[in-house]
């Protein structure tokens, strides 16, 4: 299964492709971890991409298009891949169709920006792992501690309200038209992610069936 994850911020895409990558056993490749792991190690990249991320705002195209392509080639993606974060513009879109990368299904999660906003005011995340949790919707076992790899339980630097208020926008306006040019290519399923995250997960899986 080669697989977009399509969905707004904080809708849940990073807490299901956890659920898919266990259930078809296949990586998840998530931008945004890839991008804060560079900016707690300094990087180039990091320092270009913390400018644009802690204001809401993409990464260029070609920033990203460039390391996805090299990061797709890695051959843990041989089998199959959930792409959580990208391609986030029609540019990034299309030059993943120009590419040698074939991508079987998009899947949207579906959320009102109203619980969006509730979500992200409460999550956490490791910074070892990205793994995320919430304060009240999914506790980690240990304070402060992911139940997987033992990390330090953070609050992101882009889950500010204002900064938050800004990523929907960018949403709304870079993103959402691509819901649009997946549906037209046939490829496009939809989830409704309101519910638990169990119950989400179920949808989900549902949507895939087809
Ligand atoms: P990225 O890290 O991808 O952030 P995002 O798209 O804003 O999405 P989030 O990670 O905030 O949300 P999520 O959908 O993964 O939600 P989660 O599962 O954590 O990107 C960050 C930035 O990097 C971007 O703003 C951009 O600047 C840059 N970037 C990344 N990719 C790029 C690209 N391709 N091009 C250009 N720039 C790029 O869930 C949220 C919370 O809700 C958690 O606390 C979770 O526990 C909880 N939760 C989840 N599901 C449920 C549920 N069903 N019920 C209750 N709570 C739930
Ligand atoms: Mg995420």
């Amino acid at each position: 299964m080669r697989l977009i994850l399509l969905a707004a911020p904080g809708a849940g895409k990073g807490t299901q492709a956890e659920k898919l990558s266990e259930h078809y056993e296949i990586p998840t490749i998530s931008t945004g971890v890839i991008l804060r792991t560079n900016i707690k190690e300094e990087t180039e990249l990091g320092k270009l991409a913390s400018q644009y991320i802690n204001d809401g705002k993409l990464v260029p195209d070609e920033v990203m298009i460039e390391l996805m392509e090299k990061r797709l080639g890695e051959p843990d993606c041989k089998n199959g891949f959930i792409l959580d974060g990208f391609p986030r513009t029609i540019a990034q879109a299309e030059a993943l169709d120009n590419s040698d990368i074939d991508i079987d299904k998009v899947l949207s999660i579906e959320v009102p920006d109203e619980k969006i906003i509730a979500r992200l005011s409460g999550r956490l995340e490791c910074g070892k792992c990205g793994t995320t949790y919430h304060k009240e919707y999914r506790k980690p076992q240990v304070d402060g501690k992911c139940d997987k790899c033992g990390g330090d339980l953070n609050v992101r630097e882009d889950d500010k309200p204002e900064t938050v208020k800004n990523r929907l926008n960018t949403y709304h306006q870079q993103t959402e038209p691509l819901l649009d040019y997946y549906r037209e290519k046939g490829m496009l399923r939809v989830a409704e992610g309101q519910e638990e995250i169990a119950d989400t997960t179920a949808e989900v899986l549902k949507a895939l069936e087809d």
